[in-house]
């Protein structure tokens, strides 16, 4: 049996499932011949109480990361976690990240870690709903042509309560309470949040530099209880969706409110689950749908990647 070491960034909703995911199906690891040692957890407040396994190592100083062979990042954030991963990247180790605001703005510094196949991140869109997965992979077959989708849980959550009655603001409080939404929520209801993934799908299917500042993105704010009212009145439900197709020579990427008939498929996927409809043009219509918030769901992406590690597999490297 070989020991490989991990350091996690970050135990909050996702950290805290990964810690305890990790010990829960250790067998996935034993049966390949690992154990699995966690080095230690970078939080910001060492007192406060989470639910992990016992005998863990929780830390606001970074030094652990120097004995472990590969890092799980769920801190969240651009600037910090990027200033952390930086140089344990050059020096040749994976990290495995759900953090999809970094990989949309961080590109420049981040791509040649990808291309290398030094970077993992199923859990970025969709959580763990495997979708990067295939794009990477047998996807890249099929000449795309268009994605539709719905990214974002916590907006998904607060829609489905609005068209219940309930109001925006208790609704956007409820989704926090879940764990389901950004620090700061802005990041979900104004859009950028799906706009980041978005930014992140279009690199395995339209251009591997595709720039973040590239999407045109409206949020959910402005969408009153009367509107999503009047629309489930008609049949219909409004949705923030996400849309990638050819323009020209180039791409389109908007991410907006839509109202669309309860039979699209983005609407019957179910009230708490994410949705994206692929168009190829020798794959066909695909639809995948599933959980896309939460942190056990996310936890079993980011340790599918980690066991993809150490298979051998290389981590989601995007066109080029
Ligand atoms: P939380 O806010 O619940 O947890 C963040 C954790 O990181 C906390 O433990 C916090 O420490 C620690 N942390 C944050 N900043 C710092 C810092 N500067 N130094 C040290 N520790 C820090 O976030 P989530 O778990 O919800 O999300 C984490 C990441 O996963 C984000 O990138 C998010 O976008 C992504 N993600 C989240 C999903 C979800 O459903 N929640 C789903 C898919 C992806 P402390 O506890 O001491 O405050
Ligand atoms: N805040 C995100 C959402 C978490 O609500 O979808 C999952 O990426």
């Amino acid at each position: 049996m070989r020991t490989v070491t991990v350091g996690v960034l970050g135990s909050g909703t996702v950290g805290q499932d990964v810690l305890n995911l990790i010990e829960r199906r250790q067998n996935i690891f034993s049966d390949v011949g690992v154990k699995i040692e966690v080095a230690g957890v970078l939080v910001r407040d060492v007192n406060k109480k989470r639910n992990i396994p016992d005998g863990i190592r929780v830390t606001s100083e970074c030094d652990f990361l120097q004995e472990c062979g590969v890092v799980i990042e769920t801190m969240g954030g651009v600037e910090r976690p990027l200033e952390i991963l930086h140089p344990y990247l050059r020096s040749g180790r994976p990290v495995i990240t759900a953090n999809k605001a970094l990989l949309a703005e961080k590109w420049t510094e981040l791509r040649k870690y990808a291309l290398d196949g030094k970077l993992y991140y199923e859990a970025s869109v969709m959580a763990g709903t495997p979708v990067i997965g295939p794009m990477s992979t047998v996807l890249r077959a099929s000449t795309f042509t268009r994605l539709q989708a719905v990214l974002n849980g916590t907006c998904n959550y607060i829609l489905t309560q609005m068209e219940a009655g309930k109001e925006y603001a208790d609704a956007l409080a409820e989704a926090q309470a879940l764990g389901y939404a950004e620090d700061p929520p802005t990041l979900d209801v104004g859009g950028y949040d799906t706009a980041h993934k978005l930014t992140v799908l279009a690199r395995f299917c339209a251009d591997g530099d595709f720039p973040y500042s590239a999407v045109q993105v409206t949020g959910i704010e402005n969408l009153t209880l009367a509107d999503v009212q009047d629309a489930l009145k008609h049949g219909e439900k409004y949705k923030l969706v996400a849309e990638l197709e050819k323009a020209g020579t180039g791409w389109k990427a908007t991410v907006a409110p839509k109202r669309l008939p309860e039979t699209h498929a983005l609407c019957t996927a179910g009230a708490s689950r994410n949705a994206l409809v692929y168009e190829g043009e020798e794959c066909g219509t695909l639809i995948f749908a599933g959980g896309g918030a939460g942190g056990m769901i996310t936890a079993s992406a980011m340790v599918g990647d980690l066991l993809d590690f150490l298979l051998g597999f290389p981590g989601h490297v995007p066109l080029h």
